[in-house]
């Protein structure tokens, strides 16, 4: 689909990082753009900076968790605009306590913005993207939507992502609707999101502390973010896509080779799960593992 004038583009989570990025980007090439966020006070700032590039912006306080503010949003954008051509369900969170041993809001609030974000914003979103004519929607999934190894409830939240993802292309091709569809798969991208628990709804009680291993991890997964690709690259990449019609977006193709398709071969020949000692962006495996040991004062196996 050819974005412009004309056009209408919705973003959610475009308060910061990659949804703020991709406004930018959309605003850039002439299209009206609706940010959506549920942080006020980075949504007002961003609708401000993006309305600097002309186009008419409109900012809609939104929690993509909740299926009703979602809709909302859809009336939102259709009462402003007539229209919506292009849908972003970016919105996405990380951290929030340990999976197995934490509280289960962690997984509540994970599953709640990364997952039923996604399906609110697609359920709210196509008919209104079939009824102004054809449209896009790119959905945020993850490398850790290809790979699981980097945390148990945002893992499954962006498996889901992808498996969804596929399941409408699939959908939307066989029903002939004048819908593309893509994908977004990014590796490290500098944005917030090591700073997502910013916004640990305060219903769920109070935030669980890092423990000094989790800690470790932590540390190394926020040094890899800050030094990540920057998000209007990655913008960019979309605004391609979806003139391209793509439906994979891959920032970092080659994590798919050296860590998706080897997990891949692992599954084809039957074998255990095996993460593998080097991640891009993080030091070997075996010296995290001995340094969360430290942290936790637990001595490594072998030793
Ligand atoms: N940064 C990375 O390395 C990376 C890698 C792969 C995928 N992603 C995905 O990219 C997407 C964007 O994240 P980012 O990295 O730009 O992080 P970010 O924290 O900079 O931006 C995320 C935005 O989502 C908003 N948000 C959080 N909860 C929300 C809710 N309930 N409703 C509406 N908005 C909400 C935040 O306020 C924030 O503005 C996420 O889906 C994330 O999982 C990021």
């Amino acid at each position: 689909m050819e974005l412009g004038e004309g056009k209408v583009a919705v973003v959610t989570g475009a308060g910061s990082g990659i949804g703020l990025a991709l406004s930018h980007a959309f605003a850039a090439v002439g299209c009206s753009v609706v940010l959506a966020d549920v942080q006020i006070d980075a949504l007002e700032k961003a609708a401000h900076a993006v309305g600097e590039h002309g186009p008419d912006t409109l900012a809609v306080r939104t929690d993509v968790s909740s299926a009703e503010q979602v809709e909302e949003l859809a009336r939102s954008t259709i009462d402003r605009f007539g229209a919506v051509h292009a849908v972003c369900n970016n919105a996405g969170v990380a951290g929030g306590g340990d999976p197995w041993l934490g509280p289960i809001e962690t997984w509540e609030w994970t599953m709640g913005v990364n997952f039923w974000g996604v399906v609110h914003g697609v359920r709210a979103f196509l008919p209104h993207l079939v009824m102004s004519g054809g449209g896009h929607i790119v959905n945020t999934a993850s490398m850790a939507g290809l790979y699981p190894g980097l945390a148990g409830a945002y893992d499954a939240s962006k498996h889901a992502v992808v498996a969804l993802t596929e399941n409408l292309y699939n959908t939307v091709q066989a029903a002939q609707m004048p819908i593309g569809v893509s994908c977004l798969c990014p590796g490290w991208v500098r944005t917030g999101i090591a700073e997502a628990e910013r916004n640990w709804p305060s219903e769920f009680g109070d935030l669980t502390p890092r423990d000094a291993g989790a800690q470790v991890g932590w540390d190394y997964l926020k040094r890899a973010i800050d030094e990540g690709m920057p998000p209007a690259a990655v913008a960019d990449l979309v605004v391609d896509a979806i003139g391209a019609d793509r439906y994979w977006i891959f920032p970092h193709p080659e994590w798919v080779e050296e860590i998706a398709m080897e997990r891949w071969h692992r599954v084809a020949e039957g074998l255990d799960p095996s993460p593998p000692e080097e991640m891009p962006g993080l030091p070997p495996r075996s010296q995290m593992l001995a340094e969360v040991m430290a942290a936790m004062g637990m001595t490594s196996p072998g030793e």
